[in-house]
């Protein structure tokens, strides 16, 4: 038998960062795809409009991830042991959990990990939420800041190599956190439903189901 048990899983700062910052990175992602290919994408009419767009968009995401650090390392004070890998995770957690959402969730087994405020990302998420939180957004928002800051910022851009190589960069960097976004669109589908890990995003609340079994059932 299942019971239903509710946990208070996303507070509402963290809600209100993470639906700015898709927002925001979505919209970067379709108008940066029209500043790099402006003859097949032309979505926002002409190309003034994308850029302004993207260095909107892109104000918008700088403003959410200091909603989001500042709530982690200062309200919460959780962001170490929420978001960094412990031995055991990299020992056996990952494989662990990567053997789920390879294999076993197709079997229609349990997923390994069950989450907790205190605990709330399985060993991967944890590792793939770690370099995009603290790494890829990081550097690509710096790249970004360097790029719409040419004239001030040109001794920088000259240290990094130049403009061409920072705007390779950058266009990868953006490619490494649009595939992020489709890989992580798609495991956050894998829940009990399809809209298991949706909810909480938006409500706050998981709805948690816990099996019981009856000894007569052994
Ligand atoms: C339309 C776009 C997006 C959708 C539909 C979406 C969906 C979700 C969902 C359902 C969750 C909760 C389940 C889970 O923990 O996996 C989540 C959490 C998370 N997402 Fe997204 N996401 C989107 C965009 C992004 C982007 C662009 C980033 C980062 C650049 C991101 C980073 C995260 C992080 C770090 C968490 C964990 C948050 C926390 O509890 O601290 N998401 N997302």
């Amino acid at each position: 038998m299942a019971e239903k048990k509710m946990i208070y899983l996303q507070p509402t700062p963290v809600r209100i960062w993470h639906w700015l910052n898709a927002l925001g990175i979505v919209t970067l992602c379709v108008t940066g795809a029209q500043i790099r290919f402006p003859e097949y994408v032309p979505l926002f009419g002409n190309y003034k409009n994308a850029i302004l767009l993207h260095n909107t968009a892109g104000f918008v995401v700088a403003i959410s991830f200091s909603i989001w650090f500042f709530y982690y390392a200062f309200v919460a004070r959780s962001m170490g042991k929420i978001y960094v890998p412990t031995k055991d995770d990299l020992q056996s957690g990952i494989l662990r959990q990567a053997k789920f959402y390879f294999l076993t969730y197709f079997l229609g087994w349990e997923n390994p990990h069950h989450p907790s405020p205190e605990d709330k990302f399985n060993p991967l998420q944890k590792s793939a939420y770690l370099a995009i939180m603290f790494v890829l957004v990081p550097l690509v928002s710096l790249s970004g800041i360097l790029l719409t800051n040419v004239d001030p910022l040109r001794g920088l851009i000259i240290m990094v190599g130049g403009l061409k190589i920072l705007m390779g960069l950058h266009f990868l960097l953006a490619c490494s956190l649009c595939a992020f976004l489709f890989t992580h669109i798609y495991l956050a589908t894998l829940g009990h439903t399809p809209f298991a890990h949706f909810k909480p995003m938006w409500t706050g609340w998981e709805e948690e189901l816990e099996e019981h079994h009856s000894p007569a059932a052994h």
